[in-house]
């Protein structure tokens, strides 16, 4: 089949048949193997989600013992990596340093046998199994600090925490960026995740792979955008100021961050999560004015844009938890990243499982027929 007309974004368009998550964007509805996310974010956790999105099913005591075992037995990054890490510029942003630390994990882990999906599966562990503790190491370096030992006995959102700050997390800091993790861990065929499914039909491994999805998630109109919401919330200075920044905002013809979504028409309902999460940390920990003008903000934006489909995302409330977790902004989109890693090799496997190369055409809109100048007659 060709086809002549060209989608913009390809919005809607199949690229692929997947059976690890599914949403429903006129409902807000989001599931990941058929288990609806509020039900995740209430009763599970991140390294169950994890077994769930690889292995098609909720994990027994016994399976989720041992996969948690082995994830926290590549926590270590080791001699190689770690000078890698002591190496990288402390200027530039934490996500292009995840970008190169997945393809330096790579570079130090065992060469993958093409016909073996137990060393598929033992790749994957590898960089969910260091991930927590690569992206904490590299924010350390960049703020010029030694680097933490990882923590065996700590989940994955608690190690995160223990070795970016070098004290161990009380339990509400770990039980709510654990549960910020299940809530990114897998979000359809967004532009990362289809990043990666492009780059793993090449047959090439899950380092490349998703280092290659680091990539499309940095930008601001993806993962990027929860960066982007805190320092919007920060220059507008106050509930009391929504008012007018919005009008100033929209009379440039300017996006609001932290709204709209190519696939929900409603409230994100990971938006929906998040924001319980907010709110219970600012009842137990103090309410910020940033809170406060978040709270205006959606208000005056789904009353302003809501008959547009455009109501805040995932990224609008995550930023707010973030910064009371004490994590520096520039970390807000590697935390996406650590989370987000766990769905990417759900379909880096997946889509080894069974492949084709991804080879689309395009509509040539160049001129035909023209012939070479030489230099002198140019
Ligand atoms: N603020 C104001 N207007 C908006 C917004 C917004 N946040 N989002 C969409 N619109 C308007 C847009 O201006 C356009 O209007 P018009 O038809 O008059 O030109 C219309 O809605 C369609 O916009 P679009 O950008 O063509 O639509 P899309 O389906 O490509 O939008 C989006 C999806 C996420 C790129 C967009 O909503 C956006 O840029 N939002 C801000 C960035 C953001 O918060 N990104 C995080 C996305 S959720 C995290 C993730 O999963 O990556």
């Amino acid at each position: 089949m060709t086809q002549t007309e060209l989608v913009p974004g390809l919005a809607g368009i199949p690229a692929a048949e997947s059976s690890i998550s599914f949403i429903n964007g006129a409902e807000g509805l989001l599931s990941y193997r058929g288990i609806r996310i509020e039900e995740l974010a209430a009763q599970s956790h991140f390294e169950e989600v994890v077994s769930l999105l690889w292995d098609a099913k909720l994990p027994s005591q016994s399976e989720l013992d041992a996969l948690s075992g082995r994830l926290k037995s590549h926590r270590e990054l080791g001699p190689a990596l770690s000078k890698f890490v002591l190496g990288l510029p402390q200027s530039g942003h934490p996500m292009e340093a995840l970008q190169a630390g997945l393809a330096a994990l790579g570079m130090v882990s065992p060469v993958l046998d093409d016909n073996d999906p137990a060393s598929w599966r033992d790749a994957c562990e590898r960089i969910m199994g260091a991930a927590s503790t690569l992206i904490a190491s590299c924010e350390r370096n960049r703020q010029g600090k030694e680097l933490v030992t990882p923590d065996p006995e700590l989940s994955i959102a608690g190690n995160f925490l223990y070795c970016l700050n070098g004290e161990k997390p009380d339990a509400i800091r770990e039980r709510i960026l654990d549960c910020a993790l299940v809530l990114h861990a897998e979000h359809t065929m967004n532009a990362s995740t289809f990043a990666c499914r492009v780059v793993t039909s090449t047959e090439t491994n899950p380092y490349t792979a998703t280092s290659a999805a680091v990539g499309a998630l940095f930008g601001p109109l993806h993962g990027g955008a929860n960066e982007r919401v805190l320092r919007q919330l920060e220059s507008i200075g106050g509930p009391d100021k929504v008012q007018e920044w919005f009008e100033r905002k929209t009379a440039a013809k300017e996006k609001i961050m932290g709204f709209g979504h190519r696939v929900y028409s409603t409230k994100d309902p990971r938006a929906h999560s998040l924001q319980e999460l907010a709110r219970e940390l600012f009842k137990t920990h103090g309410s910020t004015p940033l809170y406060d003008t978040a709270l205006a903000l959606e208000e005056l934006v789904t009353a302003k844009l809501g008959s547009r489909g455009i109501y805040p995302n995932v990224d609008f409330f995550s930023g707010i938890v973030y910064q009371k977790l004490g994590i520096p902004t520039d970390v807000f989109t590697p935390i996406f990243a650590l989370s987000r890693l766990s769905g990417w090799l759900a379909h880096w496997m997946e889509q080894r499982g069974d492949n084709k190369l991804f080879r689309p055409g395009q509509i040539y809109t160049g001129r035909k027929d023209v012939t070479y100048t030489p230099m002198g007659e140019r």
